[in-house]
């Protein structure tokens, strides 16, 4: 027997208890005569006395211990004396006196600390994970995501779901993003791809009849990673037969706000879930993915903005762009360095540049202006009834800074959402303790690829049109409004989903404008094309990232800290030094030369 119990379940219930327990040295403090050990298993610390009056060989073998050694203790637990409990500590009562010890294993100096959370370079935390994850925050964060995972499953088994597995060998299914590819030995020449989500096969599923079917699923694309994304990262995936779009939308807003009560209640969601439409939240937020804790919505003051005699607004007008701005409530005493240090933030988010309109003094609503109070980068063009203007239409009052931007729809969007954001930041107006979810529906089903001068699926291209746009598909695809939506959380997008077609005239139709020829359909979508003619049912599902959700609700700023053994942002592994070559025997078996 390795251990009676674990160590960070000791406690007082075990007085005088004998108990035998395995763990890690975590901390080891000499105090001549007697050593204290911190002994650490997952669940927690235990201390550790060896008292040359209790034994003097355990003593004298403690003596050697080394941070990180594995070690097996025998002794019987004590509480502590008085003034030495530990209140940080769930075993801070109790200690453990000695009788016995063994080495189970030595450990060499890890490269950096276990017992201490400090900042450690990334690389060398990937290149060591598994020391990386006996760190607590690691550890947690692991745990954390376990619990997250379970309840989900917990969840959609008593909601009737069927959690089924989907192949990882398969064919390309298109999620917007470049496949990986994986190369048959039996038909050189030829390659499966990893499935970028299971999409396909959760609808054909639905077609097998099994009516409700989740998967904790790996994705896999291989695009540029970032902060919240992965080449490799894990999805809820699920679907459902006979649904409209509110009944997926409600038990996903049903799985996300008991998830939290359950595991996370300090935090505070609001109910129901606000909807907002996909044009709604580009105008009023600037982005599709808008964080909603905290207001500061983008303003149009284009009808301000063409009373003006400025160039800049005037071209923006003839060509049809946007003239948005935000109230930075408080700022009008921003500096001309800090204004600038926001206009390079805009100009990298593709804006032209950053109009500010401070008004000087302390709250108030602006009535007649005095211009020795106003502080911009245009005022030579602006007169006290335009500042009066701005600041009616965009709620300023003095004490204020107005920020507005003009040009494209595109980039005056991104920018005014960087600079929201960023404002926000600044100004101390984000609560942590707020997850603000929300809905995004009605997104356009496709959009130009200005580059190659065709139609892209937005989300892709399984999604219904929703009624009443059907025509348009024939006429005006870009109109075509998709029974799709996301669910977005904080500034994240979490999750994805829509109402599928089922009628394979229908699927057809969305591929041609796609630009598929019948040949290049059936090549690549048989398998789902035909299905949908034998009794496909209607069905619609909803797809939420793992990974991003347990960043969010673990207040962590990089999904890599939820993942046990995550890629670099270069998409490297460092601790496999993966990727890496193979044998030349391999690549002949599989008739792959690699060109230098
Ligand atoms: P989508 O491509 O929007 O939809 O993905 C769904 C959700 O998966 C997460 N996600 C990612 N997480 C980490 N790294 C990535 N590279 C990454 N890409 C996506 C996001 C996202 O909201 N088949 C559809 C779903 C459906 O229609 O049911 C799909 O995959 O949280």
């Amino acid at each position: 027997m390795y251990r009676s119990q674990s160590c960070g379940s000791t406690s007082l219930d075990d007085l005088n208890k004998e108990v035998v327990l395995s763990g890690w040295v975590h901390r080891r403090r000499d105090h001549g005569g007697l050593i204290f050990i911190d002994l650490r298993d997952v669940e927690g610390l235990v201390q550790v006395v060896f008292d040359q009056d209790t034994s003097f060989e355990a003593y004298n073998l403690a003596q050697s211990f080394r941070n990180e050694w594995v070690v097996q203790v025998s002794g019987v637990v004590f509480k502590r004396p008085v003034g030495t409990e530990n209140s940080d500590l769930g075993t801070g009562d109790v200690e453990v006196h000695a009788s016995d010890v063994k080495v189970l294993n030595q450990s060499l100096t890890p490269p950096f600390y276990v017992n201490e959370e400090g900042d450690v370079d990334e690389n060398l935390r990937l290149k060591f994970r598994y020391i990386d994850i006996r760190r607590s925050r690691m550890k947690n964060a692991l745990i954390q995501r376990h619990k997250i995972v379970k309840y989900i499953r917990d969840f959609l088994a008593d909601k009737g779901f069927i959690e089924v597995e989907t192949p990882i060998l398969i064919k390309s299914t298109p999620e917007g993003a470049r496949d990986h590819i994986v190369p048959s030995r039996l038909y050189p020449g030829k390659f499966y791809a990893l499935p970028q989500s299971p999409q396909q096969l959760k609808q054909l599923l639905m077609v097998a009849g099994l009516d409700k079917y989740f998967q904790i699923a790996r994705c896999f694309r291989d695009e540029d990673s970032r902060l919240d994304r992965q080449p490799e990262f894990t999805q809820l995936d699920l679907e459902m037969s006979f649904v409209t779009k509110d009944d997926v939308l409600s038990l996903t807003e049903e799985l996300f706000t008991t998830l939290v009560s359950r595991h996370f209640p300090d935090k505070i969601v609001k109910t129901p879930f606000p909807r907002l439409t996909f044009e709604e939240t580009l105008r009023e937020y600037g982005t599709d993915r808008p964080d909603m804790r905290f207001d500061m919505k983008l303003i149009e003051v284009s009808d301000v903005a063409k009373k003006m005699d400025f160039r800049v607004f005037q071209k923006v007008i003839e060509s049809d762009g946007s003239i948005k701005g935000i109230t930075a409530v408080g700022c009008s005493d921003y500096t001309r360095g800090e204004i600038d240090d926001l206009t390079d933030l805009v100009k990298s988010m593709g804006a032209n540049g950053l109009i500010a309109i401070g008004l000087e003094g302390s709250g108030g609503s602006v009535k007649d202006v005095d211009m020795t109070s106003v502080k911009s980068n245009i005022s030579r063009f602006l007169t006290p009834e335009l500042v009066k203007s701005f600041a009616t239409k965009m709620n300023a009052s003095y004490g204020d800074l107005m920020l507005i931007i003009a040009g494209d729809d595109r980039s005056t969007n991104d920018a005014l959402s960087a600079l929201r954001q960023e404002m926000a930041q600044r100004n101390d107006l984000i609560n942590p303790d707020i997850l603000a979810f929300a809905f995004v529906e009605d997104f356009p089903l496709f959009e130009w690829d200005n580059n190659e001068s065709k139609w892209d699926a937005s989300h892709h291209a399984f999604c219904m049109p929703k009624e009443g746009y059907r025509e348009y598909l024939y006429s005006d695809p870009g109109k075509v409004i998709a029974e799709s939506y996301d669910l977005v959380c904080n500034g994240y997008e979490v999750a994805s989903g829509s109402i599928r077609v089922h009628h394979r005239s229908l699927q057809e139709q969305i591929f041609r404008v796609l630009g598929y020829s019948d040949d290049q359909m059936d090549e690549r979508f048989s398998q789902l094309l035909n299905a949908l003619e034998y009794g496909a049912p209607p069905h619609g599902g909803i797809a939420p990232g793992i990974d991003r959700i347990a960043m969010i609700l673990l207040g962590r700023e990089s999904i890599r800290d939820v993942i046990a053994f995550p890629k670099t942002q270069s998409q490297i592994d460092p601790l496999f030094e993966a990727p890496s070559a193979v044998e030349a025997a391999q690549l002949d078996e599989l008739g792959i030369r690699i060109v230098e």
